[in-house]
């Protein structure tokens, strides 16, 4: 079972979610890139916890699209309050655990806050999060007696004069599991929003002799709740900037630090990065010394080496591009392909899985797919492989040294052979040899005398 000691976070993730007005479960919208119960889990294991996710609506989705080793999913049924919440995960406790509450809408609690947390708690002492807020109105209060907090007023339930409070329940709190579970069966639901409340055992935890410990976080927006499109976005902008700052730290140059947008991982495998504005990049991407990318360039899995030049608007993804080679402008990428070092993709040009060796160019204005070109092979304006017979999909081999002339067809499947030469505007449909010249044209004829028509 599940139940050894140890630190175990639970995460409420019951919740509809009405307001951001939308089919896809609250926790599963995603900050950068990543579903926010995905951030919340993800930080949990970084503390070497054991989670327990308590979820209520869209449980296949939210079980299926949720990445985690060991997590316990529970299930509340009907949503009767954060106290019900918890209280459903309590037969995966013990005694002795050290029991960390956090949401699956609070996305970027940060590890540090939680690990100082966690480090205070013990059978005399509990902490709870707390921040004042300027404007506190919604929020419960923490209620203190002399400093001490004495118990927390949901603001639907305080006094006019609780809610001049300022100090904020964030809900985030570490507690023992034995203090937890005896509170837990005590709570009752007789406030006004016949809810039982997690914040309630503050109270009881005062009553019985334990100490709240109250600790704060550095930034207001790791404790910000998700509720709205408008909070969603929010915190798409703090964390996109706290990404921004990391790259500087990390030596790479940006236009402009708000014009950026990562959504997973960005690996900065070297020094003098250059990123010019509105550019995204998805999923995994590494970037080696010197790369450049141009503005508008959308990035998605993509290992891009040294010195490796990304022109403007370009759209890459899964793939690999070469040491020193260049690609576009308004060149596309597609999954599959692999860029020779030293090889160049211009203007206009779409290549799907194919492998372009060392030192060969696509220039301008041209489709290769399904296609392995050899090495210093050049490729004119406005060659296409035809890959695609309606059914199947065939693959065209060039050789090194190949030279395929402007506006040539590739009827695949078709090897060219080493060092041959393809005519500007022939039709490929037979191999052609190493080292000789293949073309298909019909022949030019000129018409003397001829004029052209003239307006009635
Ligand atoms: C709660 C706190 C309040 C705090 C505020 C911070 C209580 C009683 N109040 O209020 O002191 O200032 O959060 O945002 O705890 N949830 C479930 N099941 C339920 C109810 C809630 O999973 O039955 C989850 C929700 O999905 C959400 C979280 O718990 O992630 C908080 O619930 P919410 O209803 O937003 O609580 P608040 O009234 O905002
Ligand atoms: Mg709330």
């Amino acid at each position: 079972m599940f139940k050894k000691m140890g630190i175990k976070t639970i995460i409420l993730a019951a919740g509809q979610g009405t307001r951001m007005k939308s089919n896809t479960a609250k926790v599963l919208h995603k900050i950068a890139g990543k579903p926010m119960l995905q951030w919340v889990v993800d930080t949990a294991n970084q503390l070497d916890s054991q989670t327990i996710v308590v979820y209520g609506h869209d449980a296949e989705q939210v079980i299926k699209k949720t990445i985690g080793h060991n997590i316990r999913w529970v299930e509340q049924k009907q949503q009767l309050g954060t106290g019900h919440a918890v209280q459903q995960a309590i037969a995966e406790l013990a005694d002795d655990d050290l029991v960390l509450i956090l949401y699956g809408d609070v996305p970027l609690i940060k590890k540090a806050t939680l690990a100082n947390m966690l480090a205070v708690v013990d059978n005399k002492t509990m902490s709870l999060l707390t921040v004042k807020l300027n404007d506190a109105t919604g929020y419960g209060r923490i209620v203190r007696d002399n400093g001490r907090v004495v118990k927390i007023v949901e603001q639907k339930d305080a006094t006019q004069a609780q809610r001049q409070i300022s100090e904020v329940n964030t809900g985030i709190m570490a507690i023992k599991g034995d203090q937890l579970r005896s509170c837990l069966s005590k709570l009752k639901n007789n406030n006004a929003q016949n809810e039982y409340y997690l914040t309630d055992i503050i109270e009881m935890l005062v009553e019985s002799g334990v100490s709240i410990n109250t600790t704060h976080p550095d930034n207001e927006r790791e404790v910000q709740g998700v509720n709205s499109k408008l909070q969603l976005n929010q915190l798409e902008r703090y964390q996109q900037r706290l990404i921004a700052e990391d790259l500087m730290s990390q030596g790479v140059t940006l236009t402009d630090a708000k014009r950026l947008d990562v959504r997973g991982e960005l690996i900065i495998n070297g020094q003098d990065i250059f990123i010019d504005c509105n550019v995204i990049f998805e999923g995994k991407v590494t970037l080696g010394s010197n790369v450049s990318i141009g503005a508008n360039c959308v990035i998605k899995n993509a290992q891009i080496d040294d010195d490796a030049q990304i022109y403007a608007h370009s759209v890459l993804e899964d793939c690999c591009v070469g040491k020193a080679t260049k690609v576009g402008p308004f060149a596309r990428i597609r999954p599959g392909t692999v860029l020779g070092d030293n090889s160049q993709v211009g203007n206009f040009v779409e290549v799907k899985k194919t492998n372009l060796g060392k030192g060969s160019k696509i220039n301008h204005l041209s489709y290769i797919g399904d296609a392995e070109v050899g090495q210093r092979v050049n490729i004119g304006a406005g060659t296409i492989t035809c890959n695609y017979d309606g059914v199947n999909k065939s693959k065209t081999t060039i050789e090194d040294g190949a030279f395929i002339g402007s506006d040539t067809q590739l009827v695949a499947p078709v090897t060219v052979g080493k060092n041959a030469t393809i005519a500007a505007g022939t039709t490929l449909t037979k191999n052609a040899a190493a080292n000789t010249l293949s073309l298909s044209r019909t022949k030019q004829t000129t018409l003397k005398g001829w004029k052209r028509p003239t307006k009635d």
